[in-house]
Formats: C-alpha cells, structure tokens, sequence
C-alpha cells in the first residue's frame, strides 16, 4: 500500500511511531558542544574579479563543500513566483496531489513521500517531495502557474551554476569549460516539503547524505532545518565533525557540491555532506535544483590533476547511470555509496 503523504491530512498532533527514530539516529546524538559553529562563507557572484572569486568558491569547496552566493543573477521576482508555485502544489486537496504520487524512481513529475528503503531501514522521514525535471522541463500541470514559474527559474539557476562551475574549474587549475557539456547536461529539482513536526527531536526529514551530481542550488521558505556537516581537520584534536545549521542570508542562494565534484577533483573539493531536521511550527519548503551528468556521460578525476600532480586518482572511471544506481542502493550512505568507486 501507498505511504500516506504527510502533507495529505490534518495538522499531527503527536509524531506516529514509524517515524521515531532510533536513538542513535536522532538530531541531537552527534551533538558534540562546540561553542562557536563557523559561519557558512558569503560569495559575491557579481563582482568582476573572477579570479578572487574562484579562490572563495575553492576555499569554500575545500573546507565545507558549502557556501552561499548573492549577487547571483536570479530575480528576486523569479524566485518568489517559483516558491508560491510549490508552495500551492503542497497545499492541494489530497487527491490532485496524488494523481502524481509513484513510487517509481524514474518517473517526473513523481509526487513521492517517505517509504521504507532499500537498506532495510525500518523508520520514515518526515518530508514529502514533488521531483522535477528541470532539463529536460517536466512539471505537473497542477497547479496551473508552476510550469510557468519553473522554465524562469530554472533557466537563471542554470546561468548561476554554471557561472559557479567555470569559477571552480579555473580555481582548480583545469580549462575553464570543463564542467561544460555532458558532465553538467542534466538536471532536475527536489521540492521538498516538511509539515510542522510535534517532535522535531525524534525526527529527521532528511537523512545524512551527499547529492549525487555535481552542484546543487537551494532555496527556501523559511530558514532553519539544513544542516551541513563540518570536518574538523584543525592542529588541535582534528578529525571530529559536528552538525551545523545552514543559514542564509535572505535573498541568497545555497550552493553545495555533490558527489561528482569530489570525483573530478580528485578529492580537492569536498561533496558537502548534509541532513534536515524538522520544525515544531511552520511548514518549510526548499527547492534543491541539481545539476549532475548526462546518464552515458563517463566521470573520473581530471587528468590534469592527477598527472601533473603526480598523485594517484582516488576513483576509477564509471558512467553517472552506474553511480545513480549505486547511490539508490545504498540509500545514499556516504561511504557506501563511494566505497563502490575507490580506487
Ligand atoms: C535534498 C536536500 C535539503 C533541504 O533535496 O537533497 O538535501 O533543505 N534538501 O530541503
Ligand atoms: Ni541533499
């Protein structure tokens, strides 16, 4: 039988028992009581001086696989249009939200819930999610102004990324066209959507996981339910990590790097590996548009980085259709997911 949809009934008064976690899965568990979080790093994507620009996006990339962009060229009225738009999806009778409700994978647009996973887990997570396609376009035609809102939207969040990608190719020292063609030819959005909880400290909406692509661009609602983790590689006790809150500016975009960036850098820049907990009291929507591999498109570490930096590539080369099965396997654990790819 279908999982129901959170978003589907009445407000919950009390959390049902399939989504309490298991102790040791818990938001608070791996708290760890460090007193002052970093800051999630600003880059001004409107300045001229491209190559400062590119040493922040690196710098970012390399400690966090995080940051936040302003100046980034998505008009404020664009991104109020495509919110509202999703926001009116999550707020329609039961059964026009469902005519899009599957459980194929494969399927856009698919209207899906949280439901038992392929490695075995036996709790749920506390979203609903309406996928995308973003390239090529796939939207339900209900409501009626959400195709009109995603083609905007999604045009200029491309322009965005791939401003990003360039920057990030030249920071890495590879051609700046690199990212360009197949390795960044698909596309497609997450709308995710987190009903107010009656006990945010049992749940999770979103398990710990890295995306699979190569960036993803965020926006929200609301602020507070993203959560980045943080290494600590520092002199002094190095290699804890702690989960710290991603807050934006308002107005900003959250840009964090997926797994295939790891790859092509050969480990430079870090594929920022993230989790949402939920809220007690306002409903949050977040758009997360991905931008990742054509299915046939080969991905390795760039040659460059590994030849003339004498290292060895830390993966072997696969197709992103073999890495997108993987990482549906194994749920996406991060290690799981890469141990299949280590050299
Ligand atoms: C995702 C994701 C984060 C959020 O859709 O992969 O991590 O804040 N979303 O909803
Ligand atoms: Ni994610």
């Amino acid at each position: 039988m279908a999982a129901e949809p959170l978003s589907n009934g009445a407000a919950h008064q009390s959390v049902p028992g399939r989504y309490i976690l298991p102790v040791h899965k818990r938001p608070s568990y791996s708290a760890n009581g460090k007193v002052a979080p970093p800051m999630l790093p600003v880059v001004d994507l409107g300045g001229d001086d491209d190559g400062r620009i590119a040493e922040e996006i690196i710098r970012a990339g390399r400690e966090f696989g995080f940051f936040q962009v302003v100046n980034h060229g998505v008009p404020e009225e664009v991104m109020g249009a495509m919110m509202r738009a999703a926001e009116e999806f999550f707020g329609l009778p039961a059964n026009e939200k469902m005519a899009y409700y599957s459980t194929d994978g494969k399927q856009l647009p698919r209207f899906h819930t949280s439901v038992r996973n392929g490695a075995g887990e036996e709790f749920l997570y506390w979203r609903d999610c309406l996928k995308l396609g973003c390239h090529p376009p796939e939207w339900p035609d209900n409501p009626r102004g959400l195709g009109a809102a995603l083609e905007p939207y999604t045009a200029a969040v491309m322009a965005a990324a791939r401003r990003v990608l360039r920057l990030a190719a030249v920071g890495l020292g590879l051609g700046e066209e690199h990212f360009e063609g197949s390795l960044s030819g698909g596309a497609m959005m997450n709308v995710n959507h987190y009903p107010p909880c009656p006990d945010p400290s049992v749940t999770l909406g979103i398990a710990p996981h890295c995306d699979p692509g190569l960036v993803t661009v965020l926006m929200e609602n609301v602020g507070g339910g993203l959560q980045m983790l943080v290494h600590d590689d520092g002199d002094a006790g190095g290699g804890g990590t702690m989960w710290v809150d991603v807050d934006a500016a308002p107005g900003a975009l959250v840009l964090n790097f997926g797994h295939q960036m790891e790859v092509v850098s050969n480990g430079r820049l870090r594929s920022g590996e993230h989790r949402v907990v939920t809220g007690a009291h306002v409903a949050r929507t977040s758009l997360a548009s991905f931008v990742w591999p054509e299915l046939w498109c080969t991905v390795a570490p760039a040659q460059e980085l590994v030849l003339d930096a004498g290292e060895g590539p830390l993966y072997r080369p696969y197709s992103y259709g073999e890495f997108l099965g993987v990482y549906v396997a194994e749920a996406g654990d991060r290690d799981a997911v890469m141990a299949h790819f280590k050299h």
